[in-house]
């Protein structure tokens, strides 16, 4: 059909049209005709003058649709009519609402507990300097620790951070003594992905520092954690058990694990590296070792959210599938 008709057409069926549902499809219906009349023709066939003819007289068309949909509208009240099987009445449903990612629910849930404890919640950057993401931590250039936490360095000599303890010692020279503070946040590591590890992921840093902390200030910090994120839902005592463990920044260093039942058998999962801060890092943050002491946790997030929502691939957190994320339907 060539524009001329389609007016025509259009005319003549607005007159037939009864309400506001009946003349929004027609309206929509011609839109598209017109559009498809457009695509019809091979402009590469047209001289200058036709090509200047035809835009003009279909953007005049295209506005003489709009125009009497919209002057026919007012004659129906202006407002869009509701379909019959639609009850305003009922609440809203909420399907785009939106929702939190289950590992930032996991992070606001531990920041609120160590909140009540005392501590502040302190960000940093993802991408820091060679010295605060290894030799302040007491892991120098030729340390093997370094190849254990490959990471992807950027042109300028920067780093993606490996852990969190990439913030120890700024936290250290911009808060001062004593500290208790967390530092959640993306790191990064040069990993081969499967079930469990992924080359981006979550950590929570707590440092807390103060005249005479020991192993005992640090077990209880770390249960009331574990406590107040699992007991609440499973309604018993969490298991923990600390294991040594080394790293360059902690000394004494250990391993803290939490049982967990799966289908029905006990299992002891590495939840959570920690230690005395090393004296050396003390050092290293303008903090004097011989009066003040302090311990150190590296939170695994992503493996926390895992284990509250039991979630088996932690692939799956960073894939943005919605029929994951829709399962989460955490708000503030
Ligand atoms: N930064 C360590 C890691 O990512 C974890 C850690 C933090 C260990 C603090 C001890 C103390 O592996």
């Amino acid at each position: 059909m060539n524009l001329a008709d389609l007016e025509y057409a259009f005319n003549s069926e607005l007159q037939a049209v009864k309400n506001a549902d009946e003349l929004a499809r027609l309206k929509s219906r011609y839109l598209t005709n017109i559009a498809d009349a457009r695509k019809a023709i091979d402009f590469s066939k047209l001289g200058a003058d036709d090509k200047r003819a035809f835009g003009s007289g279909w953007n005049a068309l295209k506005k003489h649709i709009e125009d009497k949909a919209k002057e026919a509208a007012e004659r129906f009240g202006g407002a869009r009519s509701v379909p019959q099987d639609f009850d305003l009445t009922l609440p809203g449903l909420g399907r785009n609402a939106g929702a939190i990612h289950p590992i930032i629910s996991t992070q606001l849930e531990v920041e609120d507990i160590f909140r009540s404890m005392g501590f502040q919640v302190y960000l940093g950057d993802e991408a820091v300097s060679e010295f605060d993401n290894f030799d302040a931590v007491n892991i120098p250039p030729d340390h093997p620790a370094r190849d254990m936490q490959d990471t992807f360095w950027l042109e300028n000599g920067m780093v993606l951070r490996t852990h969190t303890s990439s913030m120890q010692n700024r936290a250290m020279r911009e808060l001062g003594t004593p500290l208790r503070a967390i530092f959640p946040g993306r790191c990064f590591r040069n990993e081969a992905t499967d079930m469990t590890h992924e080359n981006t992921f979550y950590q929570l840093e707590g440092m807390m520092i103060d005249r005479g902390i020991t192993v005992a200030n640090l077990i209880a910090v770390m249960k009331e954690l574990l406590q107040n994120v699992f007991r609440r839902r499973i309604g018993e005592e969490i298991e923990g058990r600390l294991r040594p463990g080394f790293f360059p920044f902690v000394e004494p260093g250990f391993e803290l694990d939490m049982k967990t039942v799966l289908k029905g058998q006990a299992r002891w999962i590495e939840l959570m590296p920690c230690g005395m801060i090393h004296p050396q890092v003390l050092k290293l943050g303008g903090v004097d070792p011989e009066k003040w002491t302090g311990f150190a946790f590296g939170l695994g997030l992503t493996r926390l959210a895992m284990l509250k929502y039991g979630i088996q691939d932690l692939r799956l957190f960073n894939k943005g599938d919605l029929r994951f994320n829709e399962q989460f339907k955490a708000t503030l």
